[in-house]
């Protein structure tokens, strides 16, 4: 698939050179080179369209719609052998700068009105090329002509340029679920989540009563030294790297005071993977103001779902968690396992460049050899956490392992492993359980995206804490989608869905917020002009993600977690699969189901989250609720 996508880029620039040059630039005999070579990349063009549409009709839906028309249109027109009429060079090269700039820049569904478009651009283009070549150039001496058509081209880019930059800066304040197309997934109107309804603000935990844990966490700027030497200029919840682990029950009701000590553009605390109230979800803009340096504030929620969860600040959040502001929260079940150790990776950018360091409950990271002494016969649990926006592999050797849960959910039945690998995408968790032997057991990363270093981290389960790693042994990558054994979920691939809504990630060359670059986009958008998903209380939605582009997106959905239905047109024969965290790597589709059955305004984005600051997000939306905050340079929230 990338392959295929690199292909169609490629020969589409290809084209607009070859037709740009020969029409505007070589005199006398270039017909045969725009016929003859027009052809041939028109033919691999339109192979490329169908290998896409083969695999499924939404990954070729706008080439085929609107970037493939303009390109036939081209090869019609190149002139033929001795010259043809004077329109059809300057008609051919607008045709195939028509083409390379849908594929470069892909449209957003439903294409019609790009579609029609692009008749009408060709036809403008064409004319004012024609008579400018043979009816105003002509009069014009050489130079002048030269001249006067660079000055041409350039003012129109500039001016280009500026209004795209201008017309792309988000705005000082506004109202996170007012933006973008309101998708309402083939149900009836959910509306708008703009106004009037419910006051998310008052979509809290419970409040009147006391709370059976309390935590205070303290953000805070400071230097932190790894295990292993590198000294960190990091931003910190309470000094420590990660942030202190919480650890609670199920069924407690927890509370955390959130204290900016001095953290500039202000903090809050997001419970990655714990569908709380929306009020506690930690959302700069959406769900609450960013905390300022001297200010506080107080998340309430019971922790209802067993697992291994995280936290992070979603204010800023690329540039937060990746200094630091985030940390481990388990909740732990009735009977837990004798040793249960977290182990978060993250990637710290230290005064020796950027690693990838693991670090064990409590313990200060190490980019090195990090050793824990456990009893043999002693029952394991090792909740691995990636804390990063790109996918991780690890190795598990020296002992059987069963993955007993994906991202805090439980695993129905799962039978044991040797010798497996485990691919954790960023901002996923994987537990693994064990008895542990009388000899070492080594966690070893075998891939990270998250750094090009190449130490990598290693964690050493003994009996006495010392012992010698044994070399990895890598094996294959398990596969979640036919593990364990099928249990009842409520709903499955045959239910009927009150909605559904796909989610194409590809991407695209645009302005955002003013600058110009290569961009994330869902559904050829970036926010705000992606889509916000509009449901009702209690309905049922799947969810089809698909990637068309040359990077892995782990999908996050907050407050909610979906059932995995099937990959690649491949359905689930394991145990359920639930995530919050789905990452969809280039090429591949998946269809998701959840219940909305927790109410509010939720962001749904990329998880590689410097994505999301490039505009990966977007929402999904509560018929009859609002929020009363807003986002922007002028309100001090950015979630991103
Ligand atoms: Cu872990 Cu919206 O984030
Ligand atoms: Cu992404």
């Amino acid at each position: 698939m990338d392959a295929i996508l690199g292909v169609l880029n490629i020969m589409a620039i290809t084209l607009v050179l070859l037709y740009g040059v020969g029409a505007f630039v070589l005199p006398g005999r270039v017909e045969c080179v725009m016929r003859w070579c027009g052809a041939a990349l028109a033919l691999g063009q339109v192979g490329a369209a169908g290998y896409l549409w083969s695999v499924d009709w939404r990954f070729a839906a706008d080439v085929v719609l609107v970037a493939l028309p303009p390109l036939l249109a081209a090869v019609a027109f190149a002139p033929p052998m001795g010259g043809g009429a004077a329109w059809r060079r300057p008609a051919a090269a607008m045709a195939a700068l028509l083409h390379g700039y849908a594929i470069v820049s892909p449209p957003a569904p439903p294409y019609v009105v790009d579609a029609l478009l692009m008749p009408v651009a060709l036809a403008v283009g064409t004319g004012l090329a024609w008579l400018w070549q043979h009816r105003i150039g002509d009069r014009l001496r050489r130079g002048v002509r030269v001249a006067v058509a660079a000055g041409v081209v350039i003012g129109l880019v500039l001016a280009g340029v500026v209004a795209g930059s201008v017309a792309s800066r988000l705005p000082d304040a506004a109202n996170m679920a007012e933006h973008g197309a309101v998708d309402n997934g083939g149900g009836a109107n959910a509306g708008h989540g703009g106004h009037g309804g419910t006051d998310i603000s008052t979509l809290t935990g419970p409040r009147d009563r006391e709370p059976d844990v309390r935590y205070t966490l303290t953000a805070r700027v400071g230097r932190v030294r790894l295990v292993s030497g590198e000294t960190i200029d990091a931003w910190t919840y309470d000094g420590t790297l990660p942030g202190p682990e919480l650890r609670v029950h199920q069924g407690d009701l927890v509370e955390v005071t959130l204290v900016n000590a001095d953290i500039p553009a202000g903090v809050t605390i997001h419970w990655h993977g714990l569908d709380v109230p929306n009020a506690e979800d930690g959302v700069a803009g959406l769900t609450q103001d960013a905390v300022p340096p001297g200010g506080q504030h107080v998340y309430r929620f019971v922790a209802e779902q067993v697992g291994t969860f995280w936290y992070h600040s979603h204010q800023q959040s690329a540039e937060q968690v990746r200094r630091g502001l985030f940390g481990v929260i388990v909740v732990e079940p009735p009977t837990p396992a004798d040793v249960d150790l977290a182990v978060p990776a993250h990637a710290w950018d230290g005064d020796r460049g950027r690693s990838t360091a693991l670090s064990v409950t409590g313990g200060t990271p190490s980019t090195g050899v990090t050793r824990h002494a456990v009893p043999p016969g002693s029952r394991v649990r090792l909740r691995l956490v990636n804390a990063d926006n790109q996918p991780r592999a690890y190795a598990v050797t020296g002992v059987p392992f069963r993955v007993a849960a994906i991202d805090g959910t439980e695993l129905s039945e799962p039978t044991e492993l040797t010798e497996h690998q485990l691919l954790v995408g960023g901002g996923g968790r994987y537990d693994i359980v064990f008895t542990m032997p009388p000899s070492a057991v080594r966690i070893a990363l075998t891939r990270d995206d998250n750094t090009d270093s190449d130490t990598t981290p290693t964690l050493l389960v003994s009996p006495d804490g010392s012992g010698e790693a044994r070399p990895v042994a890598e094996g294959p990558v398990l596969d979640p989608i036919g593990y364990g054994s099928p249990a009842d979920t409520g709903f499955g691939p045959d239910s009927t869905f009150d909605r559904t809504f796909t989610v194409l990630l590809g991407e695209t060359i645009t302005f955002y917020n003013g600058h110009f670059g290569q961009r994330p986009t869902i559904n050829g958008s970036v926010y705000p002009n992606t889509p916000a998903f509009a449901v009702r209380q209690g309905e049922l939605v799947k969810v089809d993600f698909l990637n068309r582009s040359f990077e892995d997106h782990p999908m996050h959905l907050h407050g909610h977690h979906m059932l995995v239905l099937s990959r690649n047109g491949e359905s689930t024969t394991g145990s359920p699969w639930w995530t919050d965290t789905l990452n969809v790597a280039p090429g591949e589709r998946y269809e998701v189901a959840f219940r909305a059955d927790n109410p509010g305004l939720w962001m749904d984005h990329c998880h590689n989250l410097e994505h999301a600051a490039d505009g990966m997000t977007m929402h999904l939306t509560y018929e009859g609720y609002h929020t009363p905050y807003e986002v922007g340079s002028a309100t001090g929230n950015q979630p991103e």
